[in-house]
């Protein structure tokens, strides 16, 4: 398994490409809440894939993340559009640099699971601390909304065996919204397809990829929202 840590930090326009192949998730953002004119934080923003299409339309969007070097990839890409109502800063979940009450959205993609995998062996005091944390900067009925991996180069919704307790306690203990959406790659060829996959995921997965010799490689996410009274 690629060490991700490193990737965050030193193959930053790698993984920006990559995800680049995939569907912009706004649409499926915009059905759980209207967010135009929001106040929103964007936790383990990365590159941008949510806070970029966010900004565009919220009143404001705080990205944190514990890579700098990710952040500074939106800071570009935010500046070229010629916006202001954005920041970033260097944070980990657990502990999110903003009073309490303060925003009306949070989103996570892809990010909460790293504190959440049953790898960790506190992955359940991290989770409890996530989202308590994430409650106390929300304002009343302001949501949480969680984009987590079920599985990429698997034609069926397959989730990793390390991720399994944390989505079953999002569902069971904290009461989450829960529904499936296809996040494919698609790539302009097979040859894209494994130099834009193999520094990412493990070797089963860019073994399946080559030799369904995919163009286009199936992923599935599941998205978790909840409004907080
Ligand atoms: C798979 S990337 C997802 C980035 C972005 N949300 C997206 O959808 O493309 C995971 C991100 O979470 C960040 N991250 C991982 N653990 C973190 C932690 N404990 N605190 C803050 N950020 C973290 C990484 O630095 C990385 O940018």
């Amino acid at each position: 398994m690629p060490n991700h840590k490193h990737v965050y930090k030193n193959e930053v326009l790698q993984y920006d490409r990559m995800i680049s192949k995939q569907p912009n998730l706004l649409p499926h953002i915009e059905k759980i809440v209207a967010v135009e004119g929001l106040d929103i934080i964007d936790i383990g923003a990365g590159t941008g894939r949510l806070t970029i299409p966010l900004a565009q339309t919220a009143k404001s969007v705080l990205a944190l993340d514990q890579s700098p070097e990710m952040l500074s990839l939106i800071a570009t890409r935010l500046d070229q559009l010629g916006l202001s109502n954005w920041e970033t800063q260097v944070a980990d979940h657990r502990t999110i640099p903003v009073e309490d009450n303060q925003v009306d959205l949070v989103v996570a993609g892809w990010s909460l699971c790293y504190l959440a995998s049953s790898n960790q062996s506190e992955w359940k005091e991290n989770l409890s601390q996530m989202i308590a944390e994430i409650k106390r900067v929300l304002r009343p009925n302001g949501y949480l909304l969680i984009f987590e991996n079920m599985g990429t180069g698997s034609l069926q919704p397959r989730p990793p065996a390390y991720l399994t307790s944390y989505f079953e306690a999002l569902d069971q203990s904290y009461h989450f919204n829960h529904s499936l959406i296809r996040t494919d790659y698609t790539f302009s060829d097979h040859e894209e397809a494994l130099t834009l996959t193999n520094f990412f995921f493990e070797d089963e997965i860019v073994k399946r990829i080559s030799s369904e010799e995919w163009v286009q490689v199936p992923e599935w996410a599941g998205m978790w929202w909840k409004q907080f009274k």
